[in-house]
């Protein structure tokens, strides 16, 4: 069976050509992320094979299942970017890779609250220059201090069982409660009492039209002065400008973000001989409180094996008629 590639990195190529040899699939990678501008180069592919900025949308779609396409396989848990509709209706199937490495995601969270707290990136640069002076970098107890997780799934709990042993009081929200998180100290809260009370938000739910734009002005409005909000879930999760307003008044004190709404005509990509032509991130990098990095929280050695392997499973089982073994993998 052919599967073709998009957005494809030599990292993805190396997992997945090592990984291959127990499938035996004819692997073709494309650099490029799938759009209608590229669709047409899909030739004698089974199966597509894309990550989190590719566009499957409707037409895309369209155009794969007339071109013989029968399976359509996320190496992402995240699907926002796929109509899943439009799939349906066009008899595709969809698998994911629903929960490869929580931790990753969790762990990277904790990474971006540890480093515009404590600011050792700037520890770093200061102290190859002989410059020891400590003005600047005082940062405060992660102890006893209140987080706010916005969707407690496998990330979210991952993140909750972290942070407890750091010793922070754990409130949540969620549409689906886990009465299983009570016994590490979570409780949940409505959203405007988790918005009200937590020192540090951080965002683990999916990006859906019910959670679009979550954080905008009204919910800014609600939270403590000095808030530090932390995305390592989804751009769209996140109203940018209301976003940027609350960090030029001081309200929110440090933002991290793995992820940004117009993220796909960036990230993954080495942009440094580049003028860039979006003047929003370059705003947001520029500030001293705000911690900018390029989708990298699910990237770690562990994650991307488990990505390679669950993806090429769910291949090979949907290939012979079967459903994937984990039944949050088949989307459609
Ligand atoms: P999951 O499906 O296990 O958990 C998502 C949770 O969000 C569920 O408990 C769900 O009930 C909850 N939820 C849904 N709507 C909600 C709402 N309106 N308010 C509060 N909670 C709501 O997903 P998982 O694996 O924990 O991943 C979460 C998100 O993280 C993914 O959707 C994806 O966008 C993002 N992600 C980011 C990565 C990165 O590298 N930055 C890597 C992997 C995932």
């Amino acid at each position: 069976m052919k599967v073709t590639f998009f957005s494809a990195k030599p990292y993805d190529k190396a997992f997945f050509d090592r990984l291959n040899a127990n499938f035996r699939f004819e692997l073709v990678y494309y650099e490029t992320h799938l759009g209608p501008h590229i669709v047409n180069a899909v030739e004698d592919s089974t199966a597509i094979c894309a990550f989190v900025n590719d566009k499957l949308n409707a037409e895309v779609l369209q155009v794969l299942a007339e071109k013989g396409v029968k399976y359509i396989a996320l190496r992402s848990a995240g699907f926002n970017n796929l109509d899943l509709d439009a799939a349906k209706a066009l008899g595709l199937r969809v698998c994911r890779v629903p929960a490869y490495s929580p931790e990753a995601v969790a762990e990277h969270a904790l990474a971006m609250i540890l480093t515009l707290n404590r600011k050792t990136h700037k520890a770093y640069n200061r102290v190859r220059e002989q410059n020891f002076s400590l003005n600047g970098l005082m940062g405060f107890n992660l102890h006893g201090k209140t987080i706010g997780i916005v969707g407690t799934g496998n990330i979210g709990k991952a993140f909750a069982r972290i942070m407890s042993g750091f010793g922070c009081k754990l409130i949540a929200h969620d549409i689906h409660e886990d009465d299983t998180l009570s016994a590490i100290g979570v409780s949940y809260r409505p959203l405007s009492d988790l918005f009200a009370q937590a020192d540090i938000v951080s965002l683990h739910c999916p990006l859906l039209e019910s959670t679009r734009h979550l954080i905008n002005s009204a919910s800014l409005r609600q939270m403590k002065p000095g808030v530090m909000i932390i995305n390592t879930s989804r751009g769209g999760l996140i109203d940018t400008a209301a976003i940027l307003e609350g960090l030029r008044s001081k309200h929110i004190g440090y933002l991290g973000i793995d992820v940004y709404e117009q993220e796909d005509k960036l990230f993954f990509r080495d942009l440094s001989q580049t003028i860039l032509n979006d003047d929003t991130i370059q705003l947001l990098m520029s500030f001293p409180n705000v911690l900018v990095t390029g989708h990298q929280a699910f990237f770690t050695m562990e994650a991307m094996e488990e990505i390679a392997t669950t993806t090429l499973q769910n291949l090979s089982r949907l290939s012979q008629g079967l459903e994937p073994e984990n039944p949050a993998a088949l989307l459609v």
